[in-house]
């Protein structure tokens, strides 16, 4: 590879370095001067985690070769404050809560400094512009903006040096602004994530991944990726004990890589490990898999029928896991009711993007324990079904939870643990993996897609006397959590209500899509979209308000859950009163609202907002609130 002899300052240091020509200023950063700070949540210019200082200027450093760094002055996150200290924008993100996986912190605290830099009073208007080409997944934003306007103060001398530091707790932390211990090693970039990781002979992994849905895999060629220099290994399921392969939460029916045929886009079919990344690159490229395409099935419905697209020779009828409730008597239920009412709902795939794409790294002790250090959310399970399938005792699989840069549930998946695993036991050498944002999105499980059809009967004082609910999932070609999925979806599926007679089926089914998985609320958003829409429905169809049908079906101390869980406490009653209270909620049906609500709009109710247009906090009418 070309290389290129570079000189810069780097943090007040003079740099002068040869490197390879192609790498952008991120790569030379966290390569060559092992500056992890900045990171790279998307290497697309979209996200900001990489932000630095070129000459003074926030700069996205994923965007900007590295030649054209060559006589700049650069400032990254591990240059702000003198070491051991902290800014006073770092102890601001500190004292509010601003970080919590932290991932996107590092570049956050740039912009900060940057928008405080350019403009010392900034407004808060002003601070979320100038912040809005960094992205966080966890906060929500609100403390982030709180902690710039704090910083700001302090500079100013409009707070005192004392507003940065911790509330004094007194005996309880109870009631108290507690600060995250952790909190320190996020602002100043010092944390390291997996991708961070950096091991002495320290091999890359790349991995080829199926561009068919569905299809034979009729020979996998990796002669030539494998005459490459550079090249250490390459693997293939061939390298995985074919009696044990096999993994996931509940059934344990995805291959380490695929074995014979691959069931989605993305599928890991080969992986490459060499002495670095574009060697890695390039031989996955050359490697030649000829496919016999195999008719796909990609809506969980037509699954279901007969003649479908089997994904999976075990499950003929392609499901996954089907979970019934039963309670009480349905058809009575419906007969005693003055009003059934019945409607479908449905949910849409969705992607976890955490900021951290999924990185790992394995290697091979001094005493043959193979290690993976991962953000995975479930290491103890990762654990015991990767010494199941490479037929080693558990004492001889050891698993290290990486600081995880945002999961919601998106990493309790072992997708990519064990290819790493069996490079660094075919190579005897640290193997890392780190996926780009792309690859991230086609091979990791998304929220499941689902249907659910309702069916609700009422009396007419908003009693509810039946439900039956089905919903059918989209689990997408391997099982992963679905099974735990449809549980909480079934046990969940009629709210907070208690219902004597109901009917819930949730089934999970196989297509040719991406594989659904575990994420926030597991199924049961899916279902409570499902059940509070039906509430707001049926309380237009009575001409109830909103709260009061659901007051008249809550749960109480005593109900018993419709699976036969009898509560011992209960506090919905409040919930609903501090929720109607705050709102300043306007009692009314449904469909009497409308333009005439006036419990919108108040000082402190926060703006509706959508991508790309900003509201304004006034009140305002539809045709003028786009600004
Ligand atoms: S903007 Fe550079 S990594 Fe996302
Ligand atoms: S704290 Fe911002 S992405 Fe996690």
């Amino acid at each position: 590879m070309p290389k290129l002899k570079i000189d810069l300052e780097v943090n007040n240091r003079k740099v002068s370095k040869e490197t390879d020509a192609h790498k952008r200023l991120l790569d030379f950063l966290r390569d060559d001067l092992n500056l992890t700070g900045a990171k790279e949540g998307c290497g697309a210019g979209e996200c900001g985690t990489c932000s630095v200082f070129v000459d003074g200027k926030l700069v996205k450093s994923c965007l900007m070769p590295v030649a054209k760094a060559a006589g700049t002055k650069i400032e990254t996150i591990e240059g702000l404050a003198d070491p051991g200290k902290l800014t006073p924008m770092q102890k601001a993100f500190h004292k509010t809560g601003a970080s919590q996986c932290g991932y996107c912190i590092p570049g956050m605290v740039m912009a900060a400094t940057s928008a405080l830099r350019e403009n010392p009073s900034a407004g808060i208007e002003e601070i979320k512009e100038r912040l809005g080409g960094n992205i966080c997944r966890c906060t929500g934003y609100t403390k982030i903006f709180e902690a710039v306007e704090l910083a700001r103060d302090v500079i100013a001398g409009d707070m005192p040096q004392e507003a940065l530091e911790e509330d004094a707790v007194g005996s309880s932390y109870i009631g108290h602004n507690v600060r995250r211990i952790d909190a320190p090693s996020k602002v100043s970039g010092r944390l390291r994530y997996a991708a961070d990781v950096k091991m002495h002979d320290m091999l890359q992994l790349q991995v080829l991944r199926s561009p068919h849905p569905h299809a034979k895999i009729i020979s996998i060629d990796t002669s030539d990726a494998e005459a490459m220099e550079g090249v250490v290994c390459v693997l293939t399921s061939d390298d995985v004990p074919v009696e044990t392969d096999g993994f996931g939460v509940f059934v344990h029916d995805q291959p380490i890589m695929a074995r014979g045929k691959v069931r989605h886009v993305g599928e890991a079919v080969a992986a490459v490990a060499a002495e670095d990344l574009v060697t890695a690159r390039r031989a996955v490229a050359k490697i030649k898999v000829v496919y016999e395409e195999l008719p796909g099935v990609f809506d969980p419905v037509e699954a279901m029928k007969s003649g479908a697209a089997v994904v999976h020779e075990y499950a003929e009828n392609n499901v996954v896991k089907h979970i019934p409730v039963r309670k009480g008597d349905v058809e009575a239920g419906f007969a005693n009711a003055d009003i059934v009412l019945e409607d479908d709902f449905s949910t849409q795939q969705v992607e976890h993007a955490y900021l951290e794409p999924e990185a790992g790294i394995a290697y091979v002790d001094p005493d043959d324990v193979i290690v993976v250090m991962s953000p995975s959310q479930n290491i103890t399970h990762h654990r015991h079904m990767l010494a199941h399938i490479l037929g080693k005792p558990i004492n001889k699989v050891r698993f290290i939870m990486s600081a995880v840069g945002g999961g919601f549930g998106g990493k309790e998946d072992m997708i990519y643990q064990g290819m790493l695993a069996i490079a660094a036991i075919k190579t005897n050498r640290p193997v890392q993996l780190n996926f780009t944002r792309e690859e991230s999105i086609i091979a990791s499980a998304k929220r499941h897609p689902s249907r659910v059809h309702y069916k609700m009967g009422l009396k007419w004082n908003g009693e509810i006397t039946a439900i039956q609910f089905d919903m059918v999932s989209d689990g997408g070609a391997y099982g992963m959590s679905s099974e735990g999925v449809m549980r909480k979806a079934a046990i969940l599926s009629c709210g907070p209500y208690e219902v004597h007679n109901l009917s819930v089926d949730t089934t999970a089914v196989y297509t040719n899509n991406t594989p659904s998985g575990a994420f926030r609320t597991f199924g049961g958003m899916q279902a409570q979209f499902a059940t509070e829409s039906m509430m707001d429905m049926a309380a237009e169809a009575l001409e109830m308000d909103p709260f009061e049908i659901r007051r008249v079906n809550m749960m109480k101390i005593g109900s018993k859950t419709h699976t036969q869980h009898e509560l011992s406490a209960a506090s919905l009653d409040r919930c609903l009163d501090a929720a109607e209270k705050e709102s300043r909620w306007e009692k009314g049906t449904p469909n009497v609202r409308g333009d005439k609500r006036s419990d919108l709009g108040g000082d402190d109710t926060r703006a509706p907002c959508t991508l790309g247009a900003r509201f304004t906090n006034d009140k305002h009418t539809d045709n003028e609130r786009v600004v």
